[in-house]
């Protein structure tokens, strides 16, 4: 019986029908979507803490209410994620604690600091478009759920992307003091966003399992290439240098040569070594333990009115 179950769904997988909460699937298959799914929602969460550093201070009312927004949109990305690994039959509560309690991940990105204005630009720019050149694959994830939420975050990381980018052409375009903060973003947020793919193929623990199960449809290196010959073109047209001395154009590869990656750095911020590892958990756990009453609350309210909160 559990051969002929294993069978249909690499049937299932293998014909890009997709595998939906219900179906029958094998546990590692379970286990790996909880785990990335988990993950990319937790990159979320921290994620809003970078650019939320600079909401009471934009520049302008128009700045304020694009970052609000899309701070707001983070949240909700993460939500979506979440309610996607619930379908996998674990609860909200037990992946905040796998978190807060330092057993799963989030993004390496969101242990750096934001230092000056241009960084909200640059992360727009940079981390969302890396995050745009790696989601639009995974609409095509043989998860349903997962699948059917990155259609949906996908649409709203194109305004993320845009608006940063439009941000730095403002200030690449500014006073000198304007075009040199946007300058020392990019140099700061380059070599950190080229790390949110992962690791290099060859030190890649879970790529060809993924890749074999339609999760991942493309290697990390890939996709890091793929961001590459994206941003070299753009970064011309802002007016910025990205900073890495070894680009150049591949005529026979047809793609951006570019220099070597620090995966000591990478491997030291997983670990926990980052800038900003500390501050951005702390802050995660502290959000949580102040927003119990507002848990309580709504528990309180459905438990009188009903799940569905009627009248
Ligand atoms: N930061 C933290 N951990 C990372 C990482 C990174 N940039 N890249 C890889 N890792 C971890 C993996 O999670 C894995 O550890 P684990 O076993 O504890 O989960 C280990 O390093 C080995 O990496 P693999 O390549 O074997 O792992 P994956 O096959 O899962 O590939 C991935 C890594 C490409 C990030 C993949 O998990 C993925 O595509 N995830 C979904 C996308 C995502 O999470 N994006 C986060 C970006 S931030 C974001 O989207 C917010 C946006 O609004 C800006």
């Amino acid at each position: 019986e559990a051969r002929q179950a294993l069978d249909r769904f690499d049937r299932a997988v293998a014909a890009e029908t997709r595998i939906e909460p219900r179906d029958w699937m094998p546990d590692a298959y379970r286990a790996t979507l909880v785990r990335q799914i988990a993950q990319h929602a937790h990159s979320e969460i921290i994620g809003m803490q970078p650019e939320a550093n600079w909401i009471t201070r934009a520049p302008s009312l128009r700045r304020k209410a694009i970052l609000i927004a899309k701070v707001q949109d983070e949240a909700g990305h993460g939500l979506y994620l979440y309610s996607a690994a619930e379908t996998l039959g674990v609860s909200r509560e037990e992946l905040l604690d796998r978190l807060h309690s330092g057993r799963q991940k989030y993004s390496s990105i969101f242990n750096y600091p934001t230092l000056t204005w241009a960084d909200v630009g640059a992360i727009g720019w940079l981390v969302d478009g890396a995050a745009i050149t790696n989601q639009v694959p995974l609409c095509r994830c043989s998860y349903g759920p997962y699948a059917r939420a990155m259609v949906r975050i996908c649409k709203e990381e194109s305004f993320h992307q845009r608006q940063g980018y439009e941000l730095l052409l403002a200030l690449s375009r500014g006073t000198p003091a304007q075009h040199a903060m946007a300058q020392d973003a990019v140099n700061r947020w380059w070599w950190p966003s080229l790390m949110m793919f992962g690791p290099p193929d060859a030190e890649s623990e879970h790529s060809a399992r993924s890749m074999a199960w339609n999760i991942k449809r493309h290697s990390n290196d890939e996709l890091r290439q793929r961001f590459v010959d994206i941003c070299v073109p753009q970064a011309e047209t802002l007016g910025l240098t990205l900073p890495d001395p070894e680009l150049r154009w591949n005529e026979e590869r047809g793609h951006w040569d570019h220099g070597p990656i620090d995966w000591e750095e990478f491997r030291a911020v997983l670990r926990g070594q980052g800038p900003c590892n500390a501050q951005r958990l702390e802050q995660r756990r502290r959000a949580h333990r102040e927003g119990a009453w507002v848990r309580e609350a709504a528990a309180a309210y459905a438990a009188r009115h009903g799940a569905g909160g009627g009248t």
